[in-house]
């Protein structure tokens, strides 16, 4: 095994914006060796979700038997449990475990087709970043916050014709 682009990592760690020793939650797509998963889960620390999905079956044994070596190497740091999973990328549930609430950060390491993006940014939280391969280097996506709800745009409207009501009043009433 080997890592074909370590220098990939250092900006794609700055571009997801990790909050050591938070309790971010984070998902790999195509975790491959679990190298960067465990650069990942040892700046955000043991309070973190993590999940890794790796669509090879060996990739994922390897990256499970390495953390283990890592754990046992380094046993006075104390990474968060990372969910390796055996399964597609596109094929996320988001009806499922962390993904119903959605992850603050995603880093796809996968090539997936650009058209399914709109699908895995649905499984980031609001404000959530999303780091992936783009056409030259490194895309980020990163959803408006949802702050902007229905019911506060439709109270808005009201006040704003409330206001307009009031100024219509005061110019064109004739004043007794
Ligand atoms: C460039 S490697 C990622 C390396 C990884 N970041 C690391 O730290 O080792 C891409 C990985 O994505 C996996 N992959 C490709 N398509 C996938 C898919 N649809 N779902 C899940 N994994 C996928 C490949 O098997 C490969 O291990």
């Amino acid at each position: 095994m080997h890592i074909s682009a370590p220098h990939i990592y250092g900006s794609a760690l700055e571009a997801l914006e990790l909050h050591a020793g938070s309790s971010q939650s984070f998902l790999n797509l195509g975790s491959g060796t679990g190298y960067f998963s465990c650069m990942v889960a040892n700046i955000l620390g043991p309070h973190a979700a993590h999940v890794a999905v790796e669509i090879n079956a060996r990739t994922i044994q390897y990256a499970q038997e390495s953390l283990k070596q890592w754990q046992s190497a380094n046993p006075d740091i104390t990474l968060p449990p990372i969910e390796m999973i055996h399964g597609n990328a596109l094929q996320v549930d988001n009806e499922q475990g962390e993904a119903l609430t959605g992850f603050d950060r995603i880093y796809i390491g996968a090539t997936l087709p650009r058209c399914k993006l709109d699908r895995i940014a649905q499984l980031l939280k609001p404000g959530g970043i999303l780091v992936g391969p783009g056409k030259s280097y490194i895309v980020f996506l990163m959803p408006k916050e949802k702050w902007i709800s229905p019911e506060f745009v439709v109270v808005l409207c009201l006040l704003f014709m409330l206001l307009f009501m009031l100024l219509f009043m005061l110019l064109f009433m004739p004043s007794s």
